[in-house]
């Protein structure tokens, strides 16, 4: 996950590979819920890993039911419909699918059987309505307190045991609002159906009815069956009670899935087409009818069991008029295919948008005219027109993982035809954890870009200077890739050492260089390094090494045997390359280069600490000397001598401390970003630049 203030997009031109989706939350959260009610153990498989998932998992904690992770697979085991626990303050985020049926379960539950529960979430939550469910429990005999605005969490939940709950009559439900005040109703009145059915009316047109089928097949699942006629009337026969299926596998999102699947009509050309897996023709999710959708706009899909795969089909996209409310939240990725298509979208029947994460109807106009869309929106549509002109934008996200999803498809825009492609700033990216915390790295997994338009910042300097520290924090603050060119000279040191090959046989230390089997760590291993398989972290770091290092790296066959594997690591987002050549000849048209530079006396001296903390004794005097010699013997090699490039600036920085040369080299950086063009009204880029 990128956990850092912003990520730049680059222009992307291309999609190809194969994508795993992460777990569906609305399943997920339902799951959850439904085994920790059940008796007996429920195995979970592919459960989704997300801010939702997570808080609905701590409050089944508080509530008494046991989890244990094997794996991947969760272990629930349920409280049998009787509260275990029978006071709890439970906090659920910004999770709907969390706050709505634990309210109603908990609601019933503490009505029969006594208890005193106060569910609270964020800020956001407070101002999601949930009026109407409390309007429907409370004239069975619920208590519920409204702890904060009327209608809206937080709540209190309170009741005293041995009461009886009037389920005789009809219980009525508002359904146009959120399908989600009709789903924790089905989910809690099993709890309450021993003595005869429940019947459940819906009043109002009911909206995102494919959710409701998702909850009534999943109820199935776990032993209650529920009569449906029409959309208006669900009977919950007596005698319910929820019994765990056993082991459950989660289907993939299909709302996540809708964001490659608009890839794949904007982006996969060719041959290859984009595969998606986790989620196909089989799925019990209502957001798979987006493919539908998406072909009318121009994907070509094709399904099967658990996979899709798309090309892009017609191009431009043909812009479509369509009623959503069959998939209100995959319909925000059609608003953003809209930019690619020719002629205006017309998206009708989404004014749920307006209760989501955010409002997502004036998040989407607002962030899309930023790219340069026309936009129209009223209190149910949405129209959005394609640019005429793209922009470089800075995309707010609202706290909604679904806008920084969709906006981040707007990188794409070299495809409709940007010139130059402009890049798309996605302020707090970290918001997708609430149900695909891997999205940015699964995107950009699967995404091209021209070389050119794959930013670059080339770091180097003398020994010592702190150039490697400088860089890797660098990176860190932007989420780019790290290319710590000496590892490789080093490793092919070390290589030829194991070998027994001498470090001046140019061309056997060439050949090694050409096949060096490197492999450095990603996420929480990313600061260890692998040759042949061997963890080589330490003796990568080694004086010793570094001696062997500036041996071979005066050799020019090794030097170009180097140069493809260095070039590979321009990828997406982007790159910071720490090393002696990296502004000269490796990436010479990195648009930021960096010379850093501190005096000897204070090298030494870091130098100095340095070798002090791994206990080995040094000298500081003896430490200058040694860091000068290797200075002029740099200085003056006839291969790649240390020198800076005619356009890297310099940064001393004998008295800055490391946060101090990181914010001077980000400050650099940014302004050279288009956004600082932005009028400010469109930049609201955060205050700081550091991490
Ligand atoms: O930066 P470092 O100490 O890891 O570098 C080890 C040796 O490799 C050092 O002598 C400089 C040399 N080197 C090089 O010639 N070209 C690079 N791009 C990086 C390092």
């Amino acid at each position: 996950m990128y956990d850092i203030p912003f990520l730049d997009l680059p222009a992307l031109n291309g999609a190809s590979g194969t994508v795993r989706l992460p777990g569906s939350k609305s399943i997920s959260n339902r799951v959850l819920l439904l085994a920790g009610l059940s008796e007996g153990t429920t195995a979970v498989h592919d459960l989704l890993a997300s801010d939702d998932t997570r808080v609905m998992l701590a409050a089944l904690g508080a509530l008494g039911c046991t989890l244990r992770h094997e794996g991947p697979v969760l272990h629930l085991t349920g409280i049998a419909g009787r509260l275990a626990v029978h006071e709890a303050d439970l906090f659920l985020g910004n999770a709907g699918t969390a706050m709505r049926p634990l309210a109603a379960a908990l609601a019933v539950l503490a009505a029969t059987q006594g208890g005193n529960f106060k569910l609270q979430g964020v800020p956001r939550m407070h101002e999601r309505p949930i009026g109407d469910l409390v309007d429907a429990l409370r004239p069975l005999g619920c208590t519920i307190e409204d702890l904060g605005t009327p209608g809206y969490p937080p709540l209190r939940l309170r009741g005293s045991a041995g009461s009886r709950l009037a389920t005789q009559q009809p219980i009525r439900v508002r359904g146009d609002v959120s399908s989600q005040f009709l789903t924790a109703l089905l989910m809690a009145l099993p709890l309450v159906a021993d003595e005869h059915d429940v019947v459940i009316e819906v009043l109002g047109e009911l909206i995102s009815k494919p959710y409701i089928d998702i909850t009534l097949n999943l109820l199935a699942r776990f032993g209650v069956a529920v009569r449906r006629e029409g959309w208006q009337r669900f009977t919950i026969a007596q005698g319910s009670r929820y019994r765990t299926p056993g082991v459950i596998h989660v289907e993939g999102d299909a709302s996540s899935a809708s964001y490659f699947i608009a890839l794949g009509a904007i982006a996969a050309q060719g041959s290859a087409p984009l595969r998606i897996e986790g989620v196909g023709s089989d799925s019990i999710q209502g957001d798979i009818r987006f493919v539908e959708a998406a072909q009318a706009m121009g994907a070509q899909v094709r399904a099967g069991p658990g996979w899709l795969e798309v090309h892009r089909g017609r191009w431009p996209l043909a812009g479509i008029t369509l009623d959503c409310n069959h998939i209100p939240d995959a319909a925000m990725t059609l608003a953003v295919m809209a930019l690619f298509a020719d002629s205006p979208t017309l998206l009708t029947g989404i004014a749920s948008w307006r209760v989501k994460e955010t409002d997502r109807i004036a998040a989407m106009a607002t962030e899309l005219r930023k790219v340069g869309a026309a936009v129209v929106e009223g209190s149910d549509f949405i129209e959005v027109a394609p640019p005429k002109q793209w922009q470089p934008a800075v995309v707010r996200t609202y706290d909604d993982h679904r806008m920084a999803m969709c906006l981040s498809l707007a990188a794409f825009n070299p495809l409709a035809g940007a010139i130059p492609g402009q890049p798309i700033r996605i302020l707090d990216p970290r918001c997708v954890g609430k149900t695909f915390p891997e999205y940015f790295e699964t995107l950009l997994s699967v995404a091209t870009a021209a070389p050119q338009d794959l930013p670059v910042i080339a770091i180097d300097g003398p020994t010592a200077s702190g150039k490697g520290t400088l860089a890797a924090a660098v990176a860190a603050a932007l989420g780019w890739h790290l290319l710590d060119s000496g590892a490789l000279y080093r490793a092919t040191g070390l290589a030829a050492q194991w070998d027994g090959i001498a470090p001046d046989d140019e061309a056997a230390v060439a050949r090694l260089a050409s096949q060096l089997e490197l492999r450095f760590g990603q996420g929480s291993e990313s600061a260890r390094t692998w040759l042949r398989g061997r963890d080589i972290t330490d003796e990568l770091r080694l004086e010793s090494t570094g001696l062997l290092a500036s041996r071979v790296s005066a050799l020019p066959a090794v030097r170009a045997a180097l140069h493809a594997l260095q070039l590979a690591f321009r990828r997406a987002p982007g790159l910071v390359a720490d090393g002696r050549d990296m502004g000269t000849v490796v990436f010479p048209d990195a648009p930021l280069k960096v010379f850093l530079t501190a005096s000897p006396a204070q090298r030494a001296l870091r130098r100095h600490k340095q070798l002090i903390s791994k206990g080995i004794p040094a000298n500081i005097a003896d430490l200058r000397a040694d860091l000068e010699a290797r200075d002029a013997r740099d200085r003056n090699r006839s291969v790649a001598p240390l020198k800076p490039a005619d356009d890297a600036l310099l940064l001393d920085n004998s008295d800055l401390s490391i946060e101090d040369s990181v914010a001077k080299v980000l400050g650099w950086w940014e302004q050279r970003r288009p956004f600082n063009a932005l009028p400010l009204s469109g930049r609201q880029a955060p205050g700081t630049l550091s991490s």
